[in-house]
């Protein structure tokens, strides 16, 4: 797929999204939903082991329309960005709606994505979003600490905003996972947002991610939000001027 062809297919799926999201929701719902999601996941992260960011209507579709979109971008820019990223396949293990495995596998000519996800609406999201953007993808129910990721040479494992909700012996189990991905001959990237609250588990990956020749790094995008996902970020008192991120990259 060439440059133009996925911009017009972003485009695409935004107007497809807010179709979606605000027939049933005000704007003003939705901005007011974010606000909860926002602290579900900056305070209350004893919530998100138990699936409780995605447990209203208002918060899924919050998601749906703000965080994924803001996803997208991240991973798109990273991708970019990153030496090496083409890729023959792309696991997306906890794919929410699909948007961060999308972004990859658009940037790099409409790569074939699976998505991995434990909840129900998350796994029918991601299938229209792959749907949406013309992708070959499908996304299927998986609790991604108890799967065996089998990886083939040239293919590559995303794990984006996924990581930070699993409980610490989760998390080691993951971490097993992607480190034997990449032994099989995968790329594996995983991305989190830059927050205080989760430096412990993160330096630990980053030392483990180290050894094996991984790459961790910090990123800041000056790339301005869609007006819609502006003005919903505004409204729930977000600052949306920048797009920021960290990864890991193997
Ligand atoms: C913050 S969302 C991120 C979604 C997507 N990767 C993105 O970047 O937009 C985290 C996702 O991880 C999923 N998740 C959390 N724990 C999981 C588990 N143990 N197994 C499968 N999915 C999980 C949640 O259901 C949710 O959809």
């Amino acid at each position: 797929m060439d440059a133009d062809v996925s911009a017009q297919a972003l485009e695409r799926w935004l107007a497809a999204l807010e179709q979606r999201h605000l027939a049933n929701l005000t704007p003003s719902e939705v901005a007011r939903a974010l606000r909860a999601l926002s602290s579900c996941y900056v305070e209350r992260r004893a919530k998100l082991a138990h699936g409780g960011a995605l447990d209203t209507a208002g918060k899924r579709a919050a998601f749906a329309l703000f965080y994924a979109p803001l996803h997208f971008l991240v991973v798109r820019e990273i991708i970019r960005a990153l030496p090496d990223a083409g890729v023959t396949q792309i696991v997306d293990v906890g794919c929410g709606t699909g948007a961060a495995g999308a972004a990859w596998a658009l940037e790099i000519g409409g790569t074939r994505v699976r998505g991995i996800d434990r909840n129900p609406w998350a796994i029918a999201e991601a299938n229209w979003t792959y749907a949406q953007l013309g992708l070959p993808g499908r996304a299927s129910r998986d609790d991604v600490t108890r799967l065996t990721l089998r990886s083939v040479p040239g293919s590559g494992v995303l794990a984006a905003y996924t990581i930070n909700e699993l409980s610490a012996p989760a998390r080691l189990t993951l971490l097993d996972q992607l480190l034997r991905a990449r032994r099989q001959g995968a790329r594996v990237l995983v991305i989190e947002p830059i927050a205080k609250r989760m430096s412990g588990w993160w330096s630990q990956w980053e030392q483990a991610f180290e050894q094996v020749a991984g790459v961790a790094q910090e990123w800041r995008f000056a790339v301005p939000l869609p007006p819609r996902q502006w003005a919903l970020g505004r409204a729930a008192g977000l600052d949306p001027r920048e797009l920021t991120a960290r990864s890991l990259w193997l």
